[in-house]
């Protein structure tokens, strides 16, 4: 990043800055608005790769990450074979209704009886949140809404079995995608993150710039 462009900064701190959360969206539209959203979330997904990650798997992929993406009658079949098993509950069916894509988040732990496989492990599963935020980052920059879930139910057996996980990946969350709602609908329907207005700047306490002077 060149500090004499202003405006991939700005882009940049633009990104990070209105992402939020959006637990309801609408969907991935129609047409030339999906063609875009799936676009969207390709090259999003092609970001969420560029994490930064300590230690090379040993097998043929050496990223810790995988991503399971649900688009279209995928995501409808998946979504009701999850209702069908019960494991849907509260607002979630409302959030699957509404989603245009969702992409469920696993890592991949280390076995070995090694004493360093703890410590590998606990930067696995940083990095695979490191490869997550960066999808949430380029969806928003390409205008599209996000929700990180990690309701435990769509983390256990009998979801993993039917999102079809790979044997030893372990859940990080399901991201819920779509277009945004309109202004209007967000105020009426719209369900954000409860954290988001609890943030507190650096100075409140969990910066601490170790000053010599
Ligand atoms: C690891 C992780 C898991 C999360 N799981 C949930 C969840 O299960 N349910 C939920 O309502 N929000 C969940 N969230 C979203 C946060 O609640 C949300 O990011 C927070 O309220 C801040 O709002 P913002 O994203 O709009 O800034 C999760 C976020 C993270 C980072």
């Amino acid at each position: 990043m060149n500090p004499n462009q202003p405006a991939d900064v700005a882009a940049v701190d633009r990104a990070i800055r209105e992402r939020c959360t959006r637990k309801v969206l609408a969907g991935a539209g129609e047409g030339e608005q999906r063609d875009l959203f799936l676009r969207g979330l390709r090259e999003s997904l092609e970001l969420a790769g560029m994490a930064p990650f300590h230690y090379p798997r040993s097998d043929a992929i050496p990223e810790p990450w995988r991503f399971h993406v649900f688009t279209g009658a995928a995501l409808r079949h998946t979504h009701q074979q999850l209702a069908d098993a019960d494991l849907l509950y509260g607002k979630l069916p409302r959030i699957f209704e509404h989603a245009g894509a969702v992409v469920l988040v696993t890592w991949l732990p280390e076995t070995d009886a090694s004493p360093k496989t703890e410590a590998r492990n606990w930067e696995h599963a940083a990095a695979t949140a490191a490869a997550t935020q960066n999808l949430l980052l380029a969806t928003e920059a390409r205008g599209i809404g996000s929700y990180w879930c990690s309701a435990p139910i769509l983390a256990e057996a009998p979801a993993l079995k039917i999102w079809g996980a790979g044997l030893g990946e372990v859940a990080l969350g399901e991201i819920f995608l779509g277009w945004p709602l309109s202004a209007a609908d967000e105020a009426e329907m719209g369900w954000s993150g409860k954290m988001r207005k609890r943030r507190t700047a650096p100075d409140s306490g969990w910066c601490r710039w170790a000053d010599l002077n």
